[in-house]
Order: structure tokens, then sequence, then C-alpha cells
């Protein structure tokens, strides 16, 4: 098929190529700078024995889809020992596996799979706080105040004659305030530890040099066994403000954020002293043969003040949540995307792309919200503005294969490959996210994303597991987005991200410049990358394409108009 080649229309006009758009250009090239690196949430990705939860023998056993994907590497949630009250993000020994996932043995069994695959292994690493359960905490509540074991953390008397009252006025990410209060040896209410999270997710005193050594050597011990790198969580939020001062975040800041856009960024976020650590730990990496890396969670705005967290002697990568939380409009779209390629490539860093993760509502019902849905709200049966589903998935491929286009290093979310949404109608009594039970149900957090991989339409929990069991309820109507319902089928979301990749590869469009093309209005987004042209059409009316094979589309692309809410790629003739 083919459409009018861009040459010969005076509708489409190159401007010129953006400065520094080439990511290839600093630390040697890298296999990181152009990866596509695919979320693995282990709890729900394969079940192997069957409990419910999935587990690391279950990924192993599933690595080729991702292998037939045509990612390039995987980066793993937490299977760490962990008591899962925020899913895993609550690490009681960073040194081993929980048992509802495995064993050391079936992480090495699953990193050699991933070998035999020629796909990279990323790991999370939770450094902002422990669980309650570890060994450090425990010790800490069982030791006076002021003790060495304390000094870890981060306890402070209380405000008020009795210290009845918290010792300042910061509130949990997931709702409710940031300090519990613990009982003492003498079985008198005590001091006040600080949570940013959760109450069993205690701040770790990140000014503690005994601290900073034991992460160190957690560094070591995963790196010794073979890991590519690390995603680090909450990577902004490690230091917090001198005297822990008082603090009142924006009422629409999403939970992870807050501050955005002000000149001082919150006491707990984004402080300057976070970055000598990762000066540190990008020296213990570079000690290391291959191409080991660091990739930044931190919810940080501007770009500008995020760009300092990939500076050529810190993390290696940073997730571009300006690019995820930008919505379907294409002004915003060519100017977050400008932004991002000028700001990271000013550090000599690859600009990253990512629309989904096991934090925010799945894109393919995100892109078809009528109602602001700040990051870690949720949604659920009664929220407003609920997406029509056929339009949050088309909006969904055409902005995963616009994305897919790009220069630089993307992320996938397992399921978006399949186009899943967002799970609405939970039962509340399945819910799980500390979110839900700390706002007392008015978030209903993120469980949504987080349903466990429809694998087969026909077999029980979807072919997750061989029992049917499912931590949390998979909708009925999931058969339709089942991987063998998909696989093989023209048309299919699945086959759609393959071919993507597939193109992707073969005109090395992560490491090539981006261009963008005028004419086709203001509703559209166009752009060259190698020899590619990529148009997004996010307006309402039908957009006239140039003549062109038409390499990938996500719609039936009949003639010469791209219709509303669709991507196409042509082979750039001229
Ligand atoms: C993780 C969340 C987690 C939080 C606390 C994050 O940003 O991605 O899932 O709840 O850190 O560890």
């Amino acid at each position: 098929m083919s459409t009018r080649d861009p040459a010969e229309t005076d509708t489409l006009t190159p401007t010129a190529p953006l400065e520094g758009t080439a990511t290839t250009v600093g630390r040697g090239g890298d296999w990181w700078r152009t990866a596509v690196i695919y979320q693995v949430y282990p709890r729900s990705f394969a079940d192997h024995d069957g409990d419910g939860v999935g587990d690391l023998p279950g990924i192993t056993s599933r690595l080729d889809a991702l292998g037939e994907l045509g990612v390039d590497a995987v980066w793993l949630s937490p299977f760490y020992t962990s008591p899962q009250r925020d899913a895993g993000y609550d690490v009681a020994d960073y040194r081993d596996v929980d048992p509802l996932f495995g064993t050391l043995a079936d992480f090495d069994a699953l990193r050699a799979r991933a070998t035999e695959l020629g796909l990279r292994v990323i790991v999370d690493v939770v450094p902002n706080h422990t669980s309650s359960d570890h060994a450090w905490f425990r010790e800490a509540l069982a030791s006076a105040p002021g003790s060495p074991a304390r000094g870890r953390y981060l306890f402070r008397d209380g405000r008020g004659p009795d210290g009845d009252l918290p010792p300042n006025n910061w509130q949990s990410i997931f709702g409710g305030p940031a300090w519990s209060r613990v009982t003492e040896a003498d079985g008198r209410p005590g001091q006040w530890y600080l949570h940013l999270f959760d109450s069993s997710q205690p701040d770790l005193d990140w000014t503690n040099r005994r601290v900073r050594d034991e992460f160190v050597d957690v560094l070591r011990f995963w790196l010794d066994r073979g890991v590519d790198g690390f995603r680090v969580d909450v990577a902004h939020g490690m230091i917090k403000a001198e005297g822990l001062p008082d603090y009142t975040p924006p009422a629409d800041s999403g939970s992870m954020g807050g501050g955005q856009g002000e000149s001082a960024p919150p006491p707990y976020w984004g402080q300057e002293g976070v970055h000598e650590i990762y000066r540190e730990w990008n020296a213990v990496l570079a000690g290391y043969p291959g191409d080991r890396v660091l990739v930044a969670e931190a919810w940080v705005e501007p770009l500008s003040r995020l760009a300092d967290w990939v500076r050529p002697d810190e993390m290696h990568q940073a997730f571009n949540f300006a690019y995820l939380e930008t919505g379907w409009s294409a002004p915003a779209v060519r100017q977050v995307v400008d932004a991002s390629i000028e700001t990271f490539s000013s550090v000599g860093a690859p600009s990253t792309w990512v629309l989904s993760n096991h934090d925010v509502v799945r894109h393919a019902s995100r892109l078809a919200l009528t109602a602001e849905n700040p990051q870690g709200h949720g949604i659920g049966p009664a929220s407003e503005g609920l997406p029509v589903p056929e339009l949050g998935l088309a909006r969904a491929r055409a902005a995963s294969t616009l994305m897919l286009a790009l220069p630089g290093s993307a992320y996938i979310y397992q399921g978006e490959e399949l186009g899943l949404p967002e799970a609405i109608d939970l039962p509340d009594e399945s819910r799980q996210d500390p979110t839900w039970f700390r706002t007392g149900g008015e978030r209903y957090g993120r469980d949504g994303c987080r349903v466990p991989l429809p694998w087969s339409a026909t077999e029980p929990a979807f072919g997750f597991n061989a029992t049917g069991a499912s931590w949390l309820p998979q909708p009925a109507d999931w058969s339709t987005y089942a991987r063998d319902e998909q696989r093989g089928v023209a048309g299919s979301t699945l086959e759609l991200y393959t071919r993507a990749l597939r193109l992707r590869a073969d005109h090395e469009l992560g490491a090539g410049t981006l261009t963008w093309l005028d004419g086709f209005g203001p509703d559209v987004v166009a752009f060259r990358n190698q020899g590619v042209t990529v148009v997004t059409n996010m307006g309402e009316v039908p957009v006239e394409l140039p003549v062109a094979e038409v390499l990938l589309a996500t719609m039936v692309v009949d003639g010469p108009a791209l219709p509303p809410n669709a991507t196409v790629w042509l082979a750039a003739t001229a």
C-alpha cells in the first residue's frame, strides 16, 4: 500500500533536525542508550507454583515470549524477602528472594535463560526505606532513643508537651501522616519514625555512612550475580532537608510529585544531597565489566531538574514521567519530546520514553479519561470521567507506536503489548494497595494496573497458572486480550508491538535523529527518524497522508487519509 510521496508535497516541510539529538554521543554508544526495556511485575507475570502470585520460575518459563516480542532487556520489580505490605517495595532482606517468588537459584536460572535469549536483566533496588520487618528496624525498635540502631532511620521526638504530636506535618504518599509513634521498652509511648510511604516502610537516614555502605554492598551482591543494572526506587527521596521543616504540597499534585515547577523542591524530594550517593554508585558499577546501568525513578519536575540525575558521573537513565503524564494533545506531545531530547542530551544522556508502569493507570485507559486523575489515585467503578474502552485502546496503540519510533530508550510495562486496559471493576475486598487502606477507600490506588496477565483465552486464570488462582481477580473479558488470541493475528496489538520493535531495530530508530515535519495541522504529531516518517493523528478529523509505503499502521489506512486516534509509519522516500 502506498500514499503520496512526502518529497512531492509542499504540505510536508521538514524542519531543521534538533540539535543534540544524536543518542550515541558521550559514554560510548552503550546498549542502554537505545534499548527497549520490558518491565516484569513478578507478582502478575506468570505463576509456576499455582498459588495465585507470580514467581521467578514462572517468569523463566515465559521469557521466550519476550524474546519473540523483540525487547532488549527486562526490568524485574522487587522479588526480595518482604512481608508484601507494598507488593514487595517493602524489603526485609535485600540479598534474598522471597519464598513467594522462589529462591536465589531460581533467580540464577532466570538470569541464565535471559542470557540465552539475548536479554539483559535489570533489578529493582529500594533504598529510601526498608520494611519494618528488616533486621535493622527490629533492632532499632528494641534499642534506646539516640542509639546507633535508631540512627539508621529517621526517629525523632514528638512535638507538644508530651511528645504526642508528630515531629512535622508531612503526609504519607499513600495517605495519612508520614510519622508513626513507637512504644519504648518500658511500655511508654516513645519516639516517632518517618515513613514517606506505608507505616511498614520506615525511611532510612542516608546521612548515615553505615546505611551507604550497606547499599553499596547490596549493589555488589547483585552485580556479582550478573545483573545488568538497577532501577532505583524513589531516587529523588533519600535525603531530607535539614531540620525536616513543615511542608504542604499543592492540592493537585500526584502522589509521587508535589511542588512541581516550584523553585524549591519539597523538603523530602529532590534534595541536592542525593547526587553524591549516585556518584558513589556510578563508580561501583564502573568497576564491573560490561555496561551496567542505574535508572532513576525520580518524580522530579521540570525536566531540566531531572537532568541532574543523569549527569555523566551519576545515573545512566531516568524515567521520563513528564512524557508519561502528557495527555492526548499533539502540541503537548511535541513540546515534551522537544524538551526531553534537548534536556537529556545537554548532559549526554539518552532520552527515555514510558507510558505505563505498575504505579499509574494503564495508558489504554488513561489516554481516554475525561477527568483529572493525579498519579497514584487510580480509577474504580465510582470514578468520574471513566474511559470509553475502544477509544482508549485506539489511542494506546497510536501512542505506543509513536513512542517506539522516538530516538532513545523506551520502556514497556507488561501487558501493554496486549492492549490491556486498567481493571476498573475490582471488588473492594480484593484491593491490596496501601493507598486504598490509608485513604479509607477515597483513592482506589494502583491495583487496577497490576492484575495478572492473560496468556491463554481458555485456560484457568487465562494461563497465568494452572490452578485458576489469582491474587487480584482478572476481568472476565480478558480472554479477548490473551496472548494466544493475538499471536500471529494480523492487526492484533501484540503483532503491532512485535512489528514496531522489529522495524525499530531494523531502522535503528533508537540511535536516530528526530526531525519534525510541519504541514499536517496542529493536532498531528509528525516526524522523521532515520528512514521512517511517523504520523499520529490526535485530532478529530482524518488527516491527508503523503504517498509512501505504509510500514505499520494502528488502524486500517484505506486510501490517503489517517483516521483520528491512529499512527502510521511510512517509508520516507526523500
Ligand atoms: C514504587 C512504588 C512503591 C513506592 C514505595 C515507588 O515509586 O514504584 O510501587 O509503592 O516506590 O517504594
